[in-house]
């Protein structure tokens, strides 16, 4: 299996996460989440387009979507992703969920915009998928890992591993770890205060997916107004 890890943002350097850094945890709980989007939903787009959205539009690319597949995106959030989806497979079968009902607000009346296309948009949690298990081609998540703790993050992708079928591809994008000094600046701010940064730190995925049974095929390092992100493409083995 090729595996491709390179760098694309504003300026490269090393792929290996720095050893004199301590990872920092998530600091602000799953069920205070859903109030800090409900509260950030009306101005989440401009953020989500001045610093996410080569990272993002690279991830919609990556997922070389076919019409007529069943695609499920979690952290669906205002639906910037979703819409593209949705648009890519009008005859598949695409759900969208999100723990922030002021959030999927936003998503629904994007999604008002785009006609014929097969798709529905629900309150859930990614500890708990509304699909069958071995029922989805494709999983989208973007911006999600980096609110959760190390410790839950292997309860949701072992239901992330749950609801793919063997092959199913898996679509990731995280705030990560900046490799540039500048990029340093969103955690410095989130070590101040984690509500300023909509709870968000820099994460790594790749490890803790190889130990959950995925495959990873790439993973690419983007900045985006110094905001540092990680898109991953992997695929779950049998
Ligand atoms: C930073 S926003 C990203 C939204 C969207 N994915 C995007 O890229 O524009 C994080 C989103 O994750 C949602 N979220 C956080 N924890 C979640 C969970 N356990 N289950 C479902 N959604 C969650 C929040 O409500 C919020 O909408």
């Amino acid at each position: 299996m090729k595996l491709s890890f390179s760098c694309c943002g504003v300026s490269c350097c090393s792929n290996t996460s720095l050893p004199f850094k301590k990872k920092l945890d998530a600091r602000v709980s799953q069920k205070e989440i859903g109030h800090v989007y409900d509260k950030l939903a009306h101005v989440y787009d401009v953020w989500g387009k001045l610093t996410e959205s080569r990272a993002r539009d690279r991830a919609i690319d990556l997922a070389a979507i076919e019409d007529g597949q069943s695609i499920l995106e979690v952290a669906v959030g205002t639906g910037l992703a979703f819409y593209e989806i949705a648009k890519r497979n009008p005859n598949g079968y695409n759900i969208g969920i999100d723990l922030s009902n002021g959030m999927l607000e936003k998503a629904k009346s994007r999604l008002k915009k785009l006609s014929g296309a097969n798709y529905s948009l629900k309150f859930s949690t990614a500890f708990d998928l509304p699909s069958q298990t071995e029922s989805v081609d494709l999983l989208v998540n973007n911006y999600m890992f980096d609110l959760i703790s190390y410790e839950d993050m292997d309860k949701v992708l072992a239901e992330f591993k749950r609801v793919l079928k063997i092959g199913g591809r898996l679509i990731l994008v995280n705030m990560t770890e900046g490799e540039t000094l500048g990029s340093r600046l969103y955690d410095f701010i989130y070590r101040l205060s984690p509500k300023t940064m909509g709870g968000c730190r820099g994460v790594r995925l790749t490890d803790k997916l190889e130990q959950h049974g995925f495959t990873v095929e790439v993973r690419e390092y983007y900045q985006q107004m110094l905001f540092p992100s990680e898109v991953i493409l992997a695929h779950k083995h049998a």
